[in-house]
């Protein structure tokens, strides 16, 4: 499984590209609006550090999204225009799949609509897990159900797991087959995290430490 960044802050994603394990980045106006900078500015700037950043449509009716997706998809080779899970989100992104353009279709919560997804051609599906959570139902199931649907029907649209909120989503993403598990930073950092890992280190360091400690002075003969 990939590992993606559910972010627009350049900062985040040069350490996470930095530390080698980020492939990608995804962002929706809501991270727009909270890293408070220039939409296209920013996604220009991601685009030169990772393969791939999903950029969102805004618009609502179906002629203006594919305008504004084919604004979004020539700012870098790199940018993979999002649209929702709506008739118009589908029917700009069949349009633009047309085109050669990666769609990532977002705000999917079904076997269905990730079914409706496929059938235009989608690159990337997101089921938003974190979300379905949040209304007392079994995101990461959704998110199995998706992969095996696709599975059996031979669907190559890759199945990227949205709204992960924890590091147990992120394994449970793993385990049910996603192709991509997108996170916010604070998440991805605690990936890193056991305690076995920190002890085992500090550990390591100070054995380190006395070997070099006890070694003899060179004497001059
Ligand atoms: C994915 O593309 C979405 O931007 C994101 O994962 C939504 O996460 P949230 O439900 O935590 O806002």
């Amino acid at each position: 499984m990939k590992l993606f960044l559910d972010t627009a802050i350049y900062e985040e994603v040069e350490q996470g590209v930095t530390w080698g394990i980020v492939d990608g980045v995804t962002t929706n106006p809501t991270l727009i609006a909270k890293a408070g900078m220039d939409h296209e500015e920013q996604v220009k700037r991601i685009c030169q550090i990772v393969g791939n950043d999903s950029a969102e449509v805004v618009s609502e009716k179906m002629d203006d999204m594919i305008v504004e997706g084919r604004r979004l998809a020539a700012w870098h080779k790199n940018v993979i225009v999002k649209v929702p899970l709506t008739p118009e989100g589908l029917g700009a992104g069949k349009v633009l799949a047309g085109e050669g353009t990666r769609i990532n279709v977002t705000l999917c919560f079904s076997v269905n609509q990730a079914l409706l997804a496929a059938a235009i051609g989608a690159y990337i599906v997101s089921p938003f897990a974190g979300r379905l959570d949040d209304i007392n139902e079994d995101g990461m199931r959704v998110v199995a159900d998706i992969v095996s649907a696709y599975r059996q029907q031979e669907i190559k649209t890759k199945v990227l797991a949205a709204s992960i909120r924890n590091p147990m989503h992120v394994t449970q993403a793993a385990l049910a087959g996603a192709d991509i598990g997108t996170m916010p930073f604070a998440v991805l950092k605690m990936l890193f995290d056991h305690p076995l890992t920190e002890a085992g280190q500090k550990k390591f360091l100070e054995d380190y430490r006395k070997t070099q400690e006890a070694k003899p002075v060179a004497t001059k003969r």
